[in-house]
C-alpha cells in the first residue's frame, strides 16, 4: 500500500466551477445524429424523431453545452440544406467522413432537441469552403428576431423567437492537413478576424471561439495560436483546443498519465495568448475553449461494415468501447480541467452519441451507458462553487512518455452555500492501492456524505448493451473523518469521488 497526503485550503481558490466545463459535442459523423439522437419511428421518439432515451441520458449524464455540427464535417456544410420542408431537402456527400447526409436534422431540429434536452448550443461555422457572408446568414437566421429574409425565413420554418445563440466556434481544426479548406495559421486568423468583426456589427454579445491547435503534437502547436491570436486578439473571446488520447503499445503508465500533457498543453496556451496580449497592448484576456477532448483509439475503433454502399448514411464509424481505464483517465482529464478553471471557459466531451461516445444506442433498441459516462456524470453533479489548487504529496510512477509521474491526482471543489468540499481523485499506480489523506484542516466539522470509487480487478472490462452495470462506481466503506483528516483506501487504476458535508 502507498500513502499520499493532500491538503485542503478554503484560501486556495482557483476560480469557479464553470457549467460550461462540463459541455459534449454533437457531429454529423457515423451514428451520431442519425439512429443517435434522431431515429424517427424508435419507440421512444417525439415528434422530431428524437430519442427520449438518448435526451435522458444525456440530462443524466449532466450535459450543459453540446458543439454543433461539427467537427471536420463542418467545413463543408451547407447550412441551408438542413433549414424547410424535410422532403425538399437535399443529399449531400460529406467528404470528411466520406458519408452521405440525408439532412434531416439541421439547425432548427437541433435548436429544439437543445430545448428539450436543456442544453446551451454552441454553433460552429464553416470556414473551410466558406466564409463571412454564409456565417453572417447562419447567425442572421438564428439570432435576429425578424424583418430580414433570413430571420423570416426561420420565422416561417416555425421558430418565432431568435435562438439568440451565445457561442460560435469560427470553423474546426483549420490547422489540420486533413481539414476541408485547410489554411495556414496567417491566412486563418485573417478569416477569423474578419468573421468575428463581421459577426460582432450583427451581435456584440456573442462569444467567438477562433480555432487553437488539434493538438499539442501538431507540428504548428504555439506557433499556431500565436499567428492566429496577433491577427484576431481583439475580436475573439477563446481559443480552441482539441486532445484526444489512447493507450498505445501496451503502455498503461502513460495512458494514465495523460491529464499531464493536457496541464501542459492548457499552461502553454494560455501563455501564448498571454504573450501576444502583451505584445499587442490588449487589455482582456483570452479563455481557452478546450472543445474536443477525450480517449479515442484512432487505430482500434469498429468502422464501416462493409454494406457495399461507398458513401453509406449513418455508417458505424469511431464506436470505440471503453474499458475501466479509459473512465479513469476521462475522470483525470476532467480534473485537469477543473484545476484550470481560472483559464479554461468552456469545454466539450467528443462526442455525445455512438461516435467516441459516453451514450451508446442500438438501431430501433436500447441504449447504454459506457465506463467513461460514469466519472462525467459523477463529476458533473458533485463539483459546485469554486475550484480549490490542492498541495499533493504522492510517491511517484515511472511513464515513457512523461518520465516521473504522481500516483496520485486530485482536485477539490468547495461549495460556499453549503459547505460541501468534493475531492475528486485518481489513483494511477497499476499494481499498488493508495491510502490517501486528507488534510481538512480549513473546513472543521466535516462528515462523509458519499464516496465512490470507479475500478475493477480487470481493467479492461468495458460495457455492452447486455451489461453496463458491472462496474457502476461503487460506494468506498474505507472512507472516514477524524479529527478534521479524512482517509479514503483508492484501489489501483480507480476513479473516485468522495462528498464531504457539515455535520
Ligand atoms: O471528434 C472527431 C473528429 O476529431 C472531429 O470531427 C475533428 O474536429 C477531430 O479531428
Amino acid at each position: 500500500m502507498l500513502s499520499a497526503s493532500v491538503t485542503i485550503d478554503p484560501a486556495f481558490v482557483v476560480g469557479p466551477v464553470r457549467p460550461r466545463t462540463f459541455g459534449s459535442f454533437v457531429e454529423h459523423l457515423g451514428r451520431s445524429v442519425y439512429t443517435g439522437l434522431h431515429e424517427p419511428g424508435h419507440p421512444t421518439a417525439d415528434a422530431d424523431g428524437f430519442r427520449g432515451d438518448v435526451v435522458e441520458l444525456t440530462r443524466e449524464l449532466g450535459v450543459t453545452t453540446v458543439r454543433y455540427p461539427g467537427g471536420n464535417f463542418v467545413s463543408g456544410y451547407r447550412w441551408e440544406d438542413g433549414i424547410g420542408p424535410v422532403e425538399l431537402r437535399p443529399r449531400r456527400l460529406d467528404l470528411a467522413w466520406h458519408s452521405t447526409d440525408p439532412n434531416l436534422v439541421g439547425v432548427d431540429e437541433f435548436m429544439r432537441w437543445c430545448a428539450r434536452t436543456g442544453v446551451e448550443p454552441m454553433m460552429a461555422v464553416n470556414l473551410g469552403t466558406r466564409g463571412v457572408q454564409e456565417a453572417l446568414d447562419l447567425l442572421e437566421y438564428c439570432n435576429v428576431p425578424g424583418g430580414t429574409t433570413w430571420s423570416d425565413l426561420r420565422r416561417a420554418n416555425g421558430a418565432e423567437d431568435p435562438y439568440r445563440i451565445k457561442m460560435w466556434c469560427l470553423g474546426n481544426e483549420m490547422d489540420g492537413p486533413w481539414q476541408i479548406g485547410h489554411k495556414t495559421a496567417q491566412e486563418y486568423g485573417r478569416l477569423a478576424a474578419e468573421t468575428a468583426r463581421a459577426m460582432r456589427m450583427v451581435d456584440p454579445d456573442l462569444e467567438l471561439v477562433a480555432c487553437g491547435s488539434s493538438g499539442s503534437q501538431m507540428p504548428t502547436f504555439g506557433e499556431w495560436e500565436h499567428t492566429v491570436l496577433t491577427e484576431a486578439y481583439e475580436h475573439v473571446d477563446h481559443i480552441s483546443a482539441h486532445a484526444y488520447y489512447w493507450e498505445e503499445d501496451g503502455d498503461l503508465a502513460s495512458f494514465l498519465a495523460s491529464a499531464v500533457n493536457m496541464d501542459h498543453f492548457v499552461d502553454s496556451v494560455a501563455a501564448t495568448a498571454d504573450a501576444v496580449r502583451a505584445a499587442g497592448k490588449h487589455t482582456k484576456h483570452i479563455h481557452v475553449s478546450f472543445d474536443e477532448w477525450n480517449v479515442w483509439y484512432q487505430k482500434r475503433a469498429e468502422s464501416r461494415p462493409p454494406s457495399g454502399d461507398d458513401w453509406p448514411v449513418a455508417p458505424v464509424l469511431l464506436e470505440d468501447r471503453y474499458n475501466v481505464a479509459d473512465a479513469v483517465v476521462v475522470g483525470n482529464l476532467l480534473i485537469s480541467l477543473l484545476r484550470h478553471t481560472d483559464r479554461v471557459h468552456a469545454a466539450s466531451l467528443a462526442q455525445l452519441v455512438n461516435v467516441i461516445a459516453p451514450i451508446m444506442t442500438e438501431p430501433g433498441g436500447r441504449s447504454w451507458r459506457q465506463t467513461t459516462f460514469h466519472p462525467f456524470a459523477l463529476t458533473a453533479r458533485h463539483a459546485a462553487g469554486e475550484v480549490l489548487r490542492l498541495a499533493v504529496d504522492a510517491p511517484v510512477q515511472d511513464t515513457a512518455k512523461f518520465g516521473p509521474v504522481p500516483v496520485l491526482d486530485a482536485v477539490a471543489t468547495h461549495d460556499p452555500e453549503t459547505g460541501a468540499v468534493v475531492v475528486l481523485a485518481v489513483n494511477r499506480s497499476l499494481t499498488d492501492d493508495v491510502a490517501l489523506d486528507v488534510d481538512l484542516r480549513g473546513f472543521p466539522g466535516l462528515r462523509v456524505a458519499e464516496a465512490l470509487t470507479l475500478s475493477n480487478p480487470d481493467h479492461t472490462w468495458s460495457a455492452t448493451a447486455d451489461d453496463a452495470t458491472s462496474v457502476l462506481p461503487r460506494a468506498n466503506t474505507t472512507a472516514k473523518v477524524s479529527d478534521d483528516r479524512a482517509h479514503v483506501d483508492l484501489p489501483p487504476v480507480s476513479w473516485s469521488m468522495l462528498r464531504l458535508e457539515r455535520v
